[in-house]
């Protein structure tokens, strides 16, 4: 038994903030920030809207190139660091704008790495002959819990949504070997406090604002990122050059091409949103993959890699055949 993603969905605020906006906020500059990061712009979402308002855009995309509505969907997992309200989940949100009349949704917070703990907890479900259509979800609007004065972090992160469909593989599919081949997940708490917020619910009652410590993070990522695409891959006994696409977690145009040249993967053969997109945490890795099947880039029987590293920290790869 095998879990594929049946459909893509994205969604980005209409609001673009480019690095000239940024220069007239903090001190800053569009050579530092594209240099440093490789952004140029990001989306920012309008009073208006909330992660709720992004991920059901997503999702119905998603569920458009599926073929299918709400109604053949058991399960809508969705990954953010920035709900709508500290309860109900977001994802009961989604449950109810696809009228999903039964089934369960819930909402999944491993900061960057959201959207690979998602997509395994799918995976294992339908693995299990639990739940036979998903609706995995990677959403945020970080933009609320930026501190905009603070240089070091609020010319890094940007809003979006992404979203697929993984479904019970056909019998067909199965003989092709389409699908998520594995996903290993991984965390340390030890490294909370590298990248964290200034509060909390319980601790503090705010949402507090992002707060991290980028050069020890950068030191990590690139370290975490390769070790568990090697990890995956060996795992898998795939060859490195069998693979067809990369697929990051966009947190820095440095981090990613580090991780592709430890992996020994051309850029060419990388999906990048960064420029166009910034951080935009849990929804970045799906908002990658609907980019790319979107340009025509990637394509059914690829097989594809994703790297994801996130606060915790959290970090995360995998391989699937499209
Ligand atoms: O998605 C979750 C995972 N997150 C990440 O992976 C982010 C990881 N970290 C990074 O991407 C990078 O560390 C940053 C982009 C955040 C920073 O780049 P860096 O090359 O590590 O810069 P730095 O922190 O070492 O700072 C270099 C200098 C400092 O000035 P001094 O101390 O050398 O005088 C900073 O104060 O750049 C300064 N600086 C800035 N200058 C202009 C920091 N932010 C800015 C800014 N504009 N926005």
């Amino acid at each position: 038994m095998k879990a594929v993603i049946r459909g893509f969905g994205g969604y980005l605020p209409e609001k673009t903030l480019t690095n000239f906006d940024l220069e007239k906020m903090v001190e800053t500059s569009d050579a530092w920030i594209r240099e440093r990061t490789g952004i140029q712009v990001r989306h920012i979402a309008s009073d208006n809207e909330y992660t709720s308002t992004l991920a059901i855009k997503a999702a119905q995309e998603a569920l458009k190139n599926a073929n299918m509505t709400g109604k053949d969907i058991d399960m809508v997992i969705l990954a953010t660091t920035t709900p709508d309200d500290t309860t109900p989940a977001t994802a009961v949100q989604v449950q109810a704008a696809i009228q999903m009349d039964r089934g369960y949704a819930f909402d999944v917070q491993a900061a960057c790495s959201g959207f690979m703990y998602a997509l395994s907890i799918a995976n294992q479900y339908i693995l299990s002959g639990s739940v036979k259509n998903a609706l995995v979800i990677g959403a945020e609007t970080l933009s609320r819990i930026v501190d905009w004065s603070d240089r070091n972090t609020c010319v890094l992160f940007g809003d979006g949504a992404g979203a697929v469909v993984l479904s019970a593989a056909t019998t067909e599919e199965e003989k092709a070997g389409t699908g998520v081949l594995d996903i290993v997940l991984h965390s340390d708490g030890n490294c909370r406090q590298l990248l964290t917020t200034t509060g909390g619910v319980s601790r503090t009652q705010t949402a507090g604002h992002v707060l991290m410590e980028g050069r020890e993070v950068f030191r990590h990522a690139v370290t975490n990122l390769a070790e568990v695409a090697t990890e995956v891959i060996t795992r898998t006994g795939i060859k490195l050059s069998d693979i067809d696409f990369l697929v990051p977690h966009q947190a820095n145009v440095r981090i990613v091409e580090s991780t592709a040249k430890k992996l020994e993967i051309p850029m060419d053969k990388v999906i990048l949103t960064l420029p166009e997109q910034g951080n935009t945490s849990a929804a970045s890795i799906p908002l990658a993959l609907f980019e790319g099947v979107k340009s025509g880039r990637l394509k059914k029987g690829q097989l594809i890699l994703l790297d994801a590293m996130g606060g915790g920290f959290t970090w995360a790869a995998a391989l699937i055949r499209l």
